[in-house]
């Protein structure tokens, strides 16, 4: 297996830093765009001999470092008992939450029995993949899925979520606590299928201030970590615009932290000490750059990053318009800038 991005999550000498893209499987693939033609989203996600065919495709194409499962952050949220529309304008929950007795009505599922389709996908993937590279398993962090779930899709402000944990922190805590109880069997349950690493996706995080994310986000993240890497399994958290959390997301424990755009990675190595692997952070918009200068931006993260415990990405998903040659030119590009000499020691 290529196992770079596992060594560099390890913080282990590397013979090329590893690089993936996120929301890979995105629309800006033809080959996705086809199978989507035939099939809705959340049916896509609950068959998986289509997952498993999505989730290789931009391996096959870009020559990336490994594949992260083809699903979506909000699945478990249905298996709790969530009505959940994932349509062409994103996530959208009819019912949203708005009482601490709908709280208390959501499930703890058993993944398997609930979500069992997240397993066999990545079962499949492995096998398609002949285990060359990783597969990533991932989950949504508690308060990211409790943002939706509130909220009852997308928001750019978090007013009701914000009221329930300034108004109702009690009620709050009951439904992270219960997200947790739910993701953490639900990451087992990928580990326990093959994925080799974890990613956990905190994407609103960065709205709460460091206070409240010490006492809603950080708890919940950490227990999370700690119990996939009890099964030997490095973790990746996650979030944009998190910069000045990064002293309080490596107090997670996680192995990896990853980092969006707006800050470089040696001020964010400054901020999140020497003992844990960075992720990012190209600006996914930079795909639309003239070749120099994307080079010359790929050059400047790979310096500021160093050699090691370094996995490189963009800062936050791949978007639609992005074409594909792009994509697989910033592979190349950093296959062929993040070349070290240190050879990995043969086993
Ligand atoms: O990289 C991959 O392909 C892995 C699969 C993956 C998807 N969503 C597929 C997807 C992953 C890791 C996610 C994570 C996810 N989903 C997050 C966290 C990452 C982030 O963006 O911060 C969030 C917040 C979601 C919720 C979600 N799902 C949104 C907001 C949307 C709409 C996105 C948009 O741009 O309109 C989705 C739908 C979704 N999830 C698509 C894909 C490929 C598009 C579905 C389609 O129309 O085919």
């Amino acid at each position: 297996m290529n196992d770079r991005l596992l060594r560099a999550a390890r913080r282990q000498p590397v013979d090329v830093t590893p690089v993936w893209i996120m929301r890979q499987a995105g629309r800006y693939l033809p080959e996705y765009r086809a199978v989507r033609e035939k099939i809705d989203f959340l049916p896509l996600c609950k068959t998986p001999d289509l997952a498993a065919e999505v989730t290789v495709q931009p391996v096959r194409r870009l020559g990336v470092d490994a594949a992260i499962i083809f699903s979506d952050i909000l699945i478990p949220t249905e298996a709790m008992g969530m009505e959940l529309e994932l349509g062409d304008r994103g996530p959208h929950f009819p019912s949203p939450l708005r009482t601490a007795a709908d709280i208390e009505k959501l499930a703890v599922p058993d993944p398997v029995e609930r979500t069992g389709f997240v397993a066999e996908a990545i079962r499949k993937t492995r096998a398609a993949l002949h285990d060359s590279v990783p597969v990533i398993g991932f989950a949504g962090a508690p308060f990211t899925l409790a943002a939706y779930m509130v909220e009852g899709g997308g928001s750019k402000t978090f007013i009701l979520i914000k009221r329930l944990l300034f108004e109702q922190p009690k009620v709050a805590h009951a439904l992270f606590d219960r997200l947790t109880r739910t993701l953490i069997p639900y990451l087992e349950m990928q580990v326990e299928a093959g994925a080799r690493i974890v990613q956990i996706f905190d994407s609103w995080g960065g709205e709460l201030s460091p206070r409240d994310f010490e006492s809603f986000s950080l708890p919940y993240l950490t227990r999370m970590v700690q119990a996939v890497q009890a099964k030997g399994v490095p973790v990746i958290v996650f979030g944009t615009a998190m910069s000045t959390h990064l002293p309080l997301l490596r107090r997670t424990g996680a192995d990896v932290i990853g980092c969006d755009w707006r800050i470089e990675l040696d001020q964010a190595r400054a901020l999140a000490g020497p003992d844990v692997a960075l992720q990012g952070n190209l600006d996914p918009l930079a795909l639309f750059l003239p070749h120099a200068e994307l080079e010359q931006r790929v050059a400047d993260i790979l310096r500021r990053a160093g050699p090691v415990g370094h996995i490189f990405n963009l800062g936050h998903g791949i978007l639609p318009p992005t074409s594909p040659d792009a994509a697989k030119h910033l592979v190349e590009t950093v296959h062929r800038l993040g070349c070290h000499v240190t050879a990995p020691p043969t086993p």
